[in-house]
């Protein structure tokens, strides 16, 4: 069956000195009855992995160019992730959808990069507050699943992500049926176009003000396989918490 993933997003946060919490968290968290991931920003994958080597924490980027290398100023690809040892990557985060322009035929391409360069992509969809006050979510989670998930996709190179926009970073969180209903409908969405095979084992993540004081109810939401968490994977002592409601879930 899937095994639970607690995967944190450091987003643009994280010097030299954030290291330590990896080594606190590796150190605390060894018999982890679920996977974690972190993605710090680029800078520090590298010595992230290296830290992390033979651990149970996996580490991931945040974003990845579609093309495997060429004149694209300031971008990183799938390979170059790879390459420092990334073994995920986050793909069409909200925040690269509204600051960037990101659009479902670009996060398609950059997800399908990942696979051919041998990452799991994390498949980040969402819809506004508007979107939701208009009763629109579960239109928009179709319209961005079936726009931004490639057709080679299996159960061991994607992971998605429902990170409702109005949950992120607000402390407010949707209600445990909210979440319920987008994660069902985001199983039977997966398995009327992969079959049940692929579906059932694609790991669905809620993300979105995921704290230590809610994260156990969420693990209990149908569906729910884990969380992608922001602020609260910064420090090991915020995160350890959720990684141990999530292992206790399991
Ligand atoms: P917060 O947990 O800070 O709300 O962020 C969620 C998120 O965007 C993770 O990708």
């Amino acid at each position: 069956m899937r095994r639970k993933l607690a995967a944190g997003n450091w987003k643009m946060n994280g010097t030299s000195e954030s290291l330590a919490e990896i080594d606190t968290l590796i150190k605390e968290h060894a018999e982890a009855g679920c996977d974690m991931l972190i993605c710090p920003p680029a800078t520090l994958i590298h010595r992230m992995a290296d830290a992390a080597k033979d651990t149970n924490l996996a580490v991931g980027g945040q974003d990845c160019h579609a093309e495997t290398s060429g004149a694209h100023t300031g971008d990183i690809s799938a390979v170059m992730l790879r390459d420092a040892g990334a073994s995920h990557v986050i793909t069409g985060h909200s925040e690269r959808r509204v600051d960037h322009g990101e659009r479902d035929e670009t996060v398609r391409a950059k997800t399908l990069a990942a696979i051919e360069a041998g990452l799991t992509a994390i498949v980040c969809v969402g819809e506004s507050l508007k979107e939701r006050e208009a009763s629109n979510t579960l239109d928009i989670i179709a319209g961005q699943l079936s726009g931004s998930i490639p057709d080679t996709v299996t159960g061991q190179n994607l992971v998605v992500a429902y990170e409702p926009i109005w949950a992120i970073g607000t402390g407010k969180v949707p209600t445990l049926d909210q979440i319920g209903e987008v994660h069902d409908y985001m199983r039977s969405r997966l398995e009327r176009r992969f079959g049940a095979g692929v579906a059932r084992s694609v790991r669905l993540l809620y993300g979105g003000s995921v704290k230590a004081g809610n994260a156990a109810e969420i693990f209990g939401v149908s569906n729910v396989d884990g969380a992608l968490v922001g602020g609260a994977s910064l420090k090991a002592a915020d995160f350890g918490p959720i990684v141990a409601a999530l292992s206790a879930s399991s």
